[in-house]
């Protein structure tokens, strides 16, 4: 996926200025995606086409905790307070009311979330030196943009590429907007 605006350098230096509490925000991250998967079981149980896919998501996004927290522990550190994430506020702001519309967002938005997260983190392992934490950056890379494509697939396999595809450009253009106006901060949004 294509975002409407890039990260500037200048988070990036924000972030390597305060790594511990950029790890503590990426924990944090991890916890809420895999929340966000067990949400749409809650919410769509009726719906096998995706409660496996988001048993499976959230899964994964719970491990992507465990290693960031064993990262944090390393470093003396410990899971840090949850904190108001103005982005994803910003963000479920504009989610449509109306089942089908709903769930048609909230597919999109958690895309362009995997979309804007791979875009960082890519940022952050290209930024790092080599060693442990560049590795797990590059693993992180990775699955991002897997999950990316995942919400995207499944958003057509319900909706079909049409209305998908007006829709996300939709999103994303209003994603661009938000992470253009969002103060520069050492932590994934
Ligand atoms: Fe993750
Ligand atoms: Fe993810």
């Amino acid at each position: 996926m294509e975002l409407s605006v890039l990260t500037s350098p200048a988070w990036t230096e924000v972030v390597l200025g305060d790594f511990d509490r950029f790890l503590q925000d990426h924990a944090a991250c991890e916890r809420k995606a895999s929340a966000t998967g067990l949400a749409f079981v809650n919410r769509y149980g009726d719906q096998p086409w995706l409660v496996g896919p988001m048993i499976a998501f959230a899964q994964e996004e719970l491990e992507h905790f465990g290693q960031v927290v064993a990262l944090l522990e390393k470093r003396g550190l410990s899971v840090g307070p949850d904190q108001k994430d103005p982005y994803v506020g910003a963000l479920r702001a504009v989610l449509r009311t109306g089942k089908e519309a709903h769930l048609l967002d909230r597919l999109l938005v958690a895309a362009v979330v995997e979309a804007r997260g791979c875009e960082r983190f890519a940022l952050v392992r290209d930024a790092l030196p080599g060693g442990e934490l560049k590795t797990f950056y590059e693993d992180i890379v990775r699955s991002e943009a897997r999950h990316a494509g995942l919400f995207q697939r499944l958003a057509r396999h319900r909706f079909g590429r049409e209305l998908v595809d007006e829709r996300l450009s939709e999103l994303i253009a209003i994603e661009g907007e938000i992470v253009a106006h969002l103060e520069l901060r050492p932590s994934l949004h």
